[in-house]
C-alpha cells in the first residue's frame, strides 16, 4: 500500500471516494486530528457484538463509544493496565516466550509466524488473565475458533464453531472469575474484579466480555507486529538482525521503528459527527472517514526519510500505530513488552536466520493478521 499512500499524500491528501462514499485522509497531521478529535469524528456505532450472544447481554466495545460513556468504561478496565501490573508481567511474558521456543528446540527450520508470532500473544493474554499454563493449548484453540473462523468450509459452520468456542470459553472463565473475586491474585481478572469507579464494579459477564475482547484487540495486531519485526530485520534491513543480537538493549527502540514502518493496523474508521469544514473539505454529518495510519507514519513532513527503515530514527515513537487521544491503545505497553521480550528470547537462541530461496508473503491491508507462513532455517 505504501506507494499508493505516497501518491495520495501528494495528489489527494483529503479524498472523498464517491463509490464507497467515504472520506480518506493520508497526512500525519490530519490522521492525528481524526483519531483524537472525537467531537468532530465519532467512534460511536450501533454495531452490537452479535458474536457474544452467550453472555446474554448486549455489549459494545470501547472502540465504538465516545466520551463520556467511553471514559467511564475505559477508566474501569484501565485499572488492570497499571505500571504496577506491568512490572509483574515482564517475567511472565518471558516464561511464555520460552515455553513456545522450547516446543521448537529440536527444529532446524521454524516458522516465525506459526511457531512464535501466533501462539505468543494469545497465551500471554491467557497467562495475564490468570489461566493456568496447562490450559494454554486449549485456550489457543478457542481463540483460533473465535478470532479466525475461516477454517471451516462454510460460513455457517464457522459461525457455529465460533459460537461454540465462545460459550466454552465463557463457561471456563466464569468459575475462575468467581474464585478470584473471593481470593484475588496478581492478574488482570483479579484486578478487574476489584476495580471500582463511582461506586460501580464490573459484573462477571462484563469481565468475561472484556477478557475475550482482549483477544480480539490484542492478538492479530501483536502477531503482526512480531512478524513484521522479523520482516524488517531480515528483509528491509538485513544488517539489523546481527546488530540487534549483539546489542539486545536496542530491541525496544527497534520495535518502535517496526511499528512506524510497518504498522500492524493500517487504518481506523470514524464518522463525521456534524457538518463541518475541516482540511479544506465540506464534510457532512454521518459520512464515514478513514484515517490512514500507515500513510501518516510514512509522511515525510513528519519523519525525515520516512520511507527508510532506520533503527536510529530519533522520533520514531511518534508513530500513530496505537492511535491517538482518548482511544489510544490500552494494550500498547503490553504489546511493546511482548514483542521486545519475544524477540530478545528468540535472538538469544539463534545466531542467524536463513530465508528459503523461494518464498512469498501476502500482506493484507488493515488489521488482518500477517498470517502467511514465514519459514526460516536457523543457526544456533
Ligand atoms: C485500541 C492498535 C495491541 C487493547 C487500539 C487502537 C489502535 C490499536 C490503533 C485505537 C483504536 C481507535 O482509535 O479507534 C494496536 C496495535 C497493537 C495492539 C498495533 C499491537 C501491536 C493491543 C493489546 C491489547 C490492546 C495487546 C490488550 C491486551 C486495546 C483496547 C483498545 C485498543 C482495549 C480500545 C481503547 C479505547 O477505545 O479506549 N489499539 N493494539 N491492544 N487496543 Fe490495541
Amino acid at each position: 500500500p505504501y506507494s499508493w499512500y505516497r501518491e495520495m499524500r501528494s495528489s489527494h491528501p483529503v479524498y472523498f471516494d464517491p463509490k464507497q462514499k467515504v472520506w480518506n485522509v493520508f497526512l500525519y497531521r490530519d490522521v492525528e486530528r481524526v483519531l483524537s478529535d472525537y467531537h468532530l469524528f465519532s467512534s460511536k456505532n450501533d454495531r452490537k457484538l452479535s458474536s457474544f450472544p452467550v453472555i446474554g447481554k448486549e455489549e459494545r466495545s470501547l472502540t465504538s463509544m465516545d466520551p463520556p460513556l467511553h471514559s467511564k468504561r475505559r477508566g474501569l478496565v484501565a485499572k488492570a493496565f497499571t505500571p504496577k501490573s506491568l512490572k509483574t508481567w515482564e517475567p511472565r511474558i518471558a516464561t511464555v516466550a520460552q515455553y513456545w521456543l522450547d516446543q521448537i528446540r529440536e527444529q532446524d527450520t521454524i516458522d516465525l509466524v506459526y511457531d512464535l508470532a501466533i501462539p505468543l500473544p494469545v497465551t500471554v493474554i491467557a497467562e495475564l488473565l490468570g489461566v493456568p499454563a496447562s490450559d494454554w493449548k486449549q485456550f489457543k484453540l478457542w481463540s483460533d475458533a473465535i478470532i479466525s473462523p475461516g477454517s471451516r468450509d462454510t460460513y455457517a459452520e464457522s459461525v457455529k464453531e465460533r459460537t461454540q468456542a465462545l460459550k466454552e470459553m465463557a463457561d471456563y472463565l466464569l468459575p475462575i472469575i468467581r474464585q478470584k473475586r473471593s481470593r484475588p491474585t496478581d492478574d488482570i481478572i483479579s484486578d478487574l474484579t476489584i476495580a471500582e469507579l463511582e461506586g460501580e464494579r464490573l459484573s462477571d459477564e462484563e469481565i468475561i466480555y472484556f477478557g475475550i475482547g482482549l483477544l480480539f484487540a490484542g492478538n492479530e495486531t501483536t502477531t503482526r507486529l512480531i512478524s513484521n519485526a522479523f520482516y524488517c530485520f531480515l528483509i528491509d534491513q538485513p544488517a539489523a538482525y546481527p546488530l540487534l543480537r549483539k546489542e539486545l538493549s536496542l530491541i525496544p527502540k527497534a520495535v518502535e521503528e517496526v511499528l512506524r514502518y510497518r504498522s500492524p493496523a493500517q487504518f481506523m474508521m470514524r464518522r463525521v459527527a456534524q457538518d463541518t469544514n475541516v482540511f479544506g473539505a465540506e464534510m457532512k454529518e454521518g459520512e464515514s472517514i478513514i484515517a490512514w495510519i500507515g500513510s501518516a507514519n510514512h509522511d515525510e513532513e513528519h519523519f525525515v526519510q520516512a520511507e527508510q527503515f532506520d533503527l536510529n530514527r530519533p522520533n520514531n515513537q511518534q508513530h500513530l500505530s496505537f492511535g491517538k487521544g482518548t482511544h489510544f491503545c490500552l494494550g500498547a505497553p503490553l504489546a511493546r513488552m511482548e514483542a521486545s521480550i519475544g524477540l530478545t528470547e528468540f535472538m538469544k537462541r539463534y545466531s542467524r536466520l536463513i530465508l528459503p530461496e523461494q518464498w512469498s508473503l501476502s500482506e493484507n491491508l488493515g488489521q488482518r493478521g500477517f498470517l502467511a507462513k514465514f519459514p526460516v532455517r536457523v543457526e544456533r
